[in-house]
């Protein structure tokens, strides 16, 4: 149907332009798909509960996180517990690819099911969501993702951050060469995409230093000819020491006239001297580097200048969209390797996990991301293998750092291990099935064997440090040479032998271990919870002490607050060194709320935290709970103004 737009009244007008507005011009069009979860929920309630008998807790300090189970119902609780709270979230998810890595609904997606993309846009849609709602206004995200639904997911990406937020898409090369195999490309690189939570955050990504110990050369035949004058003991030199005649020195462009004879003793011009060539800096410029510390050097015959910036430690470059061994990092081979190495397979690939991503590169990004936020708190709620949580620590014992993870992941027993299963007849959901799930069989063990230490019976390779040698590299050999000195004296406790390797002009310095080396741990802590299900009762009285039980595992990672001081049945009183106290008080008669104050205060911190989980408060109750408290600690609300929010369908107010 045309309209009539003069027949139209200027109020229909305006109308009709706000629908045009609101209506959607372009995007992305699905079928929203149910998943079974959403049944679930109908009668249950999502909690999480802490499995002690795997936490690890052998240090001082705040633990690590790690929660089995499905992600959404983890995400929907961590949107109590860390709503605004996250740095950085890196996730991997499955990418919907021909090769049934997809499992949704608790079966694996079909390649020629009409609903897949469908099925996998739903599927992101919800976690993504909240994700969003996890970071904190300069938060992060980076989603790594390849040809099959990059198309999907960026146009996702920019409806739930916003294309404002869209901060840029890595290219990562994850394989060296191809399968010579395929049909039509060898396919070698995947993606990730990157945005931020807020388009007023200012995000300054860490990609090189700027001037990563190079020496600058300081002609440049396009400039014009200058004349420099230099006092004597300030240039370096690596040519002979010697007189070296006035004359013109070098061709072409890069010539240079030394305007007096000067003189080279113990590596530096004694002699003040001029010199003429196309020089990039001014005389002032010069004096005022010079002033600030940087260093001057003629490393050839040709006189020419190279500098080293007095700033290079400060400054930095950000990081370049392509992701491959020139900037460190590895390939899916290399997490092969990393994989068989922890779990001491010593031949072919792992049958344990494919896929995985190199340690390097999940590194590499929560480098990016937080090299001036060195206590970030980092997320990946597909943590597959627990490659990021190797990666926070490893870059933690880099950099001196103290980020902190949560890895969330799901139990699942890949297509091919299933269906070897269902041939011996080892029942879906039993507990001997359940052992070939990802979690128990890999992504714990490996966590596990990653703080504790491990031992490993084969031979360990770890390059150190690596340069590629150009010739104005080699001018500077000794440079890099004493860098690598300084990283093998640094290195020598953790390897049985340090040594060189040149190979195609790269000089590498190689860490090996023998058999049986001990692969030191880290000196830190993990908590480990498992996502289940409270059924919804109608009873309020028993839903409200049912829940009271379980709400305690929430409200502890909420304020990150895990020491348990007190029980009584009316509650519990924990703290976190003494720098705070947490009391939950989950009683739904007042009876013991003397008992409990009483005990609260009797205890030494800095900061007080009530939590009262009743049924849900009348008004009148939440006043008289609001006065007892009033005398007793000043009221405060949670993070978002409002005092109340809710855990398994009831409300809970937090008092500081
Ligand atoms: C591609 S892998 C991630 C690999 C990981 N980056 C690594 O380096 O090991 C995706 C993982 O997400 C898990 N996963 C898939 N759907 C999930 C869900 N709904 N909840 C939790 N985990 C899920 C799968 O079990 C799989 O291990």
């Amino acid at each position: 149907m045309s309209l009539n737009f003069d027949e139209m009244t200027k109020e229909e007008l305006i109308n009709y332009i706000k629908k045009l507005k609101r209506e959607h011009k372009y995007g992305l069009v699905w079928e929203e798909k149910q998943e079974d979860l959403d049944e679930l929920l109908k009668d249950n309630y999502p909690i999480l509960e802490n499995v002690s008998s795997k936490d690890i807790l052998d240090y001082d300090g705040q633990p690590n996180l790690f929660i089995e189970g499905e992600n959404l119902h983890a995400l929907e609780l961590l949107y109590i517990t860390h709503k605004g709270s996250i740095d950085v979230i890196y996730i991997d998810p499955p990418y919907n690819t021909k090769n049934k890595d997809f499992k949704y609904n608790d079966k694996f997606v079909d390649i020629d099911d009409s609903y897949r993309h469908s099925k996998w846009i739903s599927f992101m849609h919800r976690r993504l969501k909240i994700a969003r709602k996890l970071l904190k206004k300069d938060g992060v995200i980076f989603i790594s993702i390849d040809d099959n639904e990059v198309s999907q997911l960026k146009l996702l990406c920019d409806e739930i951050f916003d294309e404002k937020n869209f901060l840029g898409m890595f290219t990562w090369v994850r394989k060296k060469k191809g399968s010579f195999l395929s049909e039509s490309v060898r396919k070698m690189t995947e993606y990730i995409l990157c945005y931020r939570a807020d388009k007023d955050a200012k995000i300054k990504f860490y990609g090189e230093k700027a001037y990563d110990n190079k020496w600058q050369p300081l002609l440049k035949r396009t400039n014009s000819l200058k004349t420099l004058e230099l006092k004597g003991n300030v240039v370096e030199a690596t040519i002979p020491d010697g007189i070296y005649k006035k004359g013109e020195y070098g061709k072409g462009g890069t010539m240079v006239r030394l305007e007096n004879d000067i003189e080279i003793k113990n590596g530096k011009v004694i002699t003040p001297f001029k010199v003429t060539g196309r020089y990039v800096w001014t005389q002032e410029k010069l004096d005022n580097e010079l002033k600030m510390g940087t260093r001057i050097a003629i490393n050839s015959l040709g006189f020419g200048f190279n500098v080293f910036r007095w700033d290079q430690s400060f400054k930095i470059k950000p990081p370049s969209t392509l992701i491959n061994e020139d900037v460190g990092v590895g390939t899916n081979e290399d997490a092969n390797e990393e994989i068989k190495t922890i779990f001491n397979i010593s031949t072919g690939d792992n049958d344990l996990f494919t896929y995985a991503k190199p340690v390097s590169l999940i590194k590499y990004l929560i480098k990016m991301a937080t090299y001036s936020k060195k206590d970030a708190l980092i997320l990946d709620f597909f943590a597959g293998s627990g490659t990021t949580g190797q990666a926070v620590l490893e870059l933690n014992e880099e950099d001196g750092g103290n980020r902190r993870f949560i890895l969330v992941t799901n139990n699942e027993v890949d297509e091919k291990t299933e269906r070897k299963l269902k041939k011996m007849g080892i029942e879906k959901g039993s507990e001997e099935f359940e052992s070939y799930g990802v979690c128990r069989r890999v992504t714990y063990p490996r966590i596990r064997k990653i703080i504790k230490g491990f031992y490993v019976n084969k031979k360990t390779k770890e390059i150190l440090d690596e340069e590629k040698l150009t010739v104005t590299k080699l001018k500077n050999i000794d440079v890099i040479l004493q860098r690598m000195e300084k990283i093998k004296n640094e290195k020598a406790n953790e390897f049985s032998k340090i040594k060189y390797e040149l190979k195609n002009d790269i000089l590498k310095l190689i860490g090996e271990n023998e058999e049986g080396a001990f692969i030191k741990g880290y000196k830190v802590n993990l908590k480990y919870y498992q996502t289940s299900l409270l059924p919804k009762n109608k009873n309020k009285d028993q839903m409200a002490l049912q829940m009271a039980k379980v709400v305690d595992d929430l409200l502890c990672i909420k304020e990150d607050c895990y020491e348990l001081v007190k029980t009584h049945e009316s509650y519990r009183i924990y703290k976190q060194g003494n720098k705070k106290i947490m009391g939950v008080y989950s009683d739904f008669l007042n009876t013991n709320i003397d008992a409990f104050i009483e005990d609260v205060n009797s205890l030494e911190s800095h900061e007080k935290i009530i939590y009262l989980t009743f049924r849900t408060l009348t008004r009148s109750k939440q006043r008289i709970f609001y006065l007892v408290f009033q005398n007793n600690f000043l009221t405060n609300t949670t993070s978002d103004g409002n005092p109340f929010f809710t855990i398994a369908g009831r409300s809970v107010s937090r008092y500081t």
